[in-house]
């Protein structure tokens, strides 16, 4: 089972990124993470373009070649960070044939204020809903994201792990396998 991760932040140290490392080690033996970091290289979406660059293909390739997605995003003036938004309105097409089409996906997120980027996750699972992926109903808010990574960028809070873990359970084992994620 391999799962996409794709972060929504370009920076080098990003919490959002070191969130994905951190579902690395907690998803059950049976899958195995890839993380997908071109999105710097993704170009606007323009329908004159269409399909894309060489990079678009390779993150439509590797969307549908991944049986589940998992998406970690800031959150960026409430919303999703407007990088992460073209690369999926990019994925959600040709609509008919989206890769993103009934594909398993769960949105986690991590911001330095308090509430862990809930605003920008709560959009991304419309997009993706939209778009026809199957949103898993689960939620990892990474709150005051500074005081929970250690200085190696490890996640250092047993609660966030817990429900992690619990979340990607839930993409993994269950989601694939039911009609209503
Ligand atoms: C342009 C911009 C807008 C931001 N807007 C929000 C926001 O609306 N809500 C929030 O909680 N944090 C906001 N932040 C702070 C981010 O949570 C913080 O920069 C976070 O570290 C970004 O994630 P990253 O570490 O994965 O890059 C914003 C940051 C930037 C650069």
């Amino acid at each position: 089972m391999t799962v996409l991760g794709i972060s929504g932040s370009l920076r080098r140290d990003s919490y959002n990124t070191k969130l994905l490392r951190a579902a690395e080690e907690l998803l059950p033996a049976s899958a195995a993470l890839e993380i997908w970091d071109d999105l710097r290289a993704v170009p606007p979406f323009d329908e004159d373009d269409e399909p894309g660059t060489a990079v678009v293909e390779s993150l439509r390739e590797a969307v549908a070649r991944a049986d589940v997605l998992l998406f970690a995003t800031p959150e960026y003036n409430a919303s999703v960070p407007g990088q992460l938004k073209n690369a999926v309105d990019w994925l959600s097409r040709p609509v008919a044939t989206s890769v993103l089409r009934g594909k398993p996906a769960l949105v986690v997120g991590a911001s330095t204020g308090a509430f862990g980027a809930v605003w920008a996750q709560a959009e991304l699972r419309k997009v993706l809903a939209t778009a026809g992926a199957r949103v898993v109903e689960a939620e990892v808010a990474v709150g005051h994201a500074p005081a929970k990574f250690d200085e190696g960028g490890a996640l250092r809070d047993e609660e966030i792990e817990d429900q992690l873990r619990e979340a990607l359970e839930v993409l993994t084992v269950e989601a694939p396998f039911s009609l209503v994620a």
